[in-house]
C-alpha cells in the first residue's frame, strides 16, 4: 500500500510517498481501508520533533523509526477484523483515531477507539471528527468542567479544535463563548461556529474584560503556550479553569505558581487527547461514554467542522504548509480513496 512517512525530523518536504506491506490488525484491533485522513496541527509538531506531551517525548524510549508515520485519524470501510473483535464487520463505514499511520491507504487501529458511523454522517465529514471532536469535548466537559450559564474563552478559535470547541460550548450551556484568532480574516469563520465575540491576538485580554465587566471567564482553553499562555490566565475569572492542550508557538512549556491561582482560586489543567485514548485499555466503557455523548453533537446537535481543503497523499506537505501558515480555517484532509 502507499503511505506517507518521514525518515527524519524536518519541514513540510520530510514527508513522502512510499510503498509498504499491508498492515494486518492484531488480537483487538482492525484495518480499515482509508477514506479520508484528518491533517491536525499535532501532525506537524510530530513532523518536526516527534509526538511529543508536554515537551517530553510521548513514550520516553521510543526509536525515532517508530514514529516515522504520520496521521491519527482517518475515515473510510472496515477492511479486516482481528481476533477478538465482534462490533465491526468487513465493509463497514467508520472513524477511527489511530495513534499514527493514518496517512495512508490502510490504517490499524484498536477496535476500542474505531467509531461505527451514523448513516447520516459521510465519511468526508467523519475524518474531520475523531480528533477533534473527543478533544474540545473533553477539554469543556471532562477537563473543564463546564457548567450551565459559564463563560468561554478559546485560542485558536478558527482552527480544526477550535470550530469544533466554539459550537460545544454554546450547545453545553456556556453563556457567552468568546474566541481568538491572530487575524480579522478568520472573524467570519469563528462566528459560525457558535462564537458570541471574536478578538484578535493583539488586545484580546483587554477586550475580555470588556466584556466579562472586569470579571474574566470561567473557563480558557489555551493551545498556543508562551505568551499567549500567561495572557490567557490573566482573563481567567474567580473559581475559573483554565486548561491548556498545546503548545503551537513552539515556546517553552508553561510552569504555574502560587501568585498566579491562589487570589482568584484558579485551576491550571493540562490535556491531551493520546493520554485519554491510552484510557481504551483501562476504562474502554469510560472512553466510549466520553466519545458517544461527543458524537451525540453532531447527530443530534447538528455540530460541523468544515473542510476548508482537500489534498491527496503525495500533497501531504501542502497540507502541513498551509497548516503552519496560520491562514487555514476548518479542517485539512487528505483524500486517499473513495
Ligand atoms: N492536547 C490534545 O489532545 C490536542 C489534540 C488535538 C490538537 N491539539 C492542539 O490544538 C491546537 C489546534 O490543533 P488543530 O489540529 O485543530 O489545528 P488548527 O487550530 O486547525 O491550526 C493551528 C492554529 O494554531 C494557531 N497558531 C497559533 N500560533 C501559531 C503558530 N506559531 N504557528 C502556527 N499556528 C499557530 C493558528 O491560528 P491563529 O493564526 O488564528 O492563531 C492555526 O490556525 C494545536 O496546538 C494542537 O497541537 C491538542
Amino acid at each position: 500500500m502507499r503511505a506517507v512517512v518521514f525518515e527524519e525530523l524536518g519541514g513540510p518536504d520530510v514527508l513522502k510517498v512510499v510503498e509498504v506491506p499491508d498492515p494486518e490488525p492484531g488480537p483487538g484491533e482492525l484495518s480499515i481501508d482509508v477514506a479520508y485522513a484528518g491533517v491536525g496541527f499535532g501532525d506537524v509538531k510530530a513532523r518536526a520533533g516527534g509526538y511529543r506531551i508536554g515537551g517530553q517525548p510521548f513514550r520516553p524510549g521510543v526509536e525515532l523509526s517508530e514514529a516515522l508515520r504520520p496521521g491519527v485519524e482517518v475515515s473510510g470501510r472496515v477492511r479486516a477484523v482481528g481476533e477478538g473483535v465482534t462490533a465491526f464487520v468487513p465493509g463497514q463505514a467508520v472513524a477511527a483515531f489511530t495513534s499514527r499511520g493514518g496517512y495512508a491507504e490502510i490504517a490499524v487501529a484498536p477496535a476500542v477507539t474505531v467509531f461505527a458511523l451514523p448513516p447520516s454522517l459521510s465519511l468526508r465529514a467523519a475524518a474531520t471528527l475523531p480528533n477533534a471532536l473527543p478533544t474540545a469535548y473533553a477539554l469543556l466537559h471532562e477537563v473543564g468542567r463546564l457548567r450551565e450559564g459559564d463563560t468561554v474563552l478559546v485560542q485558536g478559535a478558527a482552527g480544526g479544535i477550535g470550530t469544533v470547541a466554539g459550537q460545544l460550548a454554546r450547545m453545553g450551556g456556556a453563556s457567552a463563548v468568546y474566541g481568538v484568532v491572530s487575524s480579522l480574516d478568520k472573524t467570519e469563520h469563528a462566528l459560525k461556529s457558535g462564537y458570541d465575540q471574536v478578538f484578535v491576538e493583539a488586545t484580546f485580554d483587554a477586550d475580555v474584560r470588556v466584556a466579562t465587566g472586569g470579571r474574566g471567564v470561567d473557563i480558557a482553553l489555551d493551545p498556543v503556550g508562551g505568551e499567549t499562555f500567561r495572557r490567557t490566565l490573566t482573563a481567567v475569572g474567580r473559581f475559573g479553569r483554565m486548561v491548556s492542550f498545546g503548545n503551537t508557538s513552539g515556546k517553552e512549556p508553561w510552569q504555574v505558581g502560587a501568585g498566579e491561582t491562589y487570589p482568584l482560586g484558579i485551576s491550571v489543567a493540562g490535556f491531551s487527547v493520546f493520554s485519554m485514548y491510552s484510557m481504551a485499555e483501562e476504562n474502554p466503557a469510560r472512553l466510549q461514554e466520553i466519545a458517544g455523548r461527543a458524537f451525540a453533537a453532531v447527530v443530534e446537535g447538528g455540530l460541523e467542522l468544515p473542510v476548508s481543503a482537500e489534498f491527496a497523499l503525495e500533497d501531504a506537505p501542502e497540507a502541513h504548509r498551509l497548516l503552519e501558515s496560520r491562514t487555514s480555517t476548518g479542517k485539512l484532509l487528505l483524500r486517499v480513496s473513495r
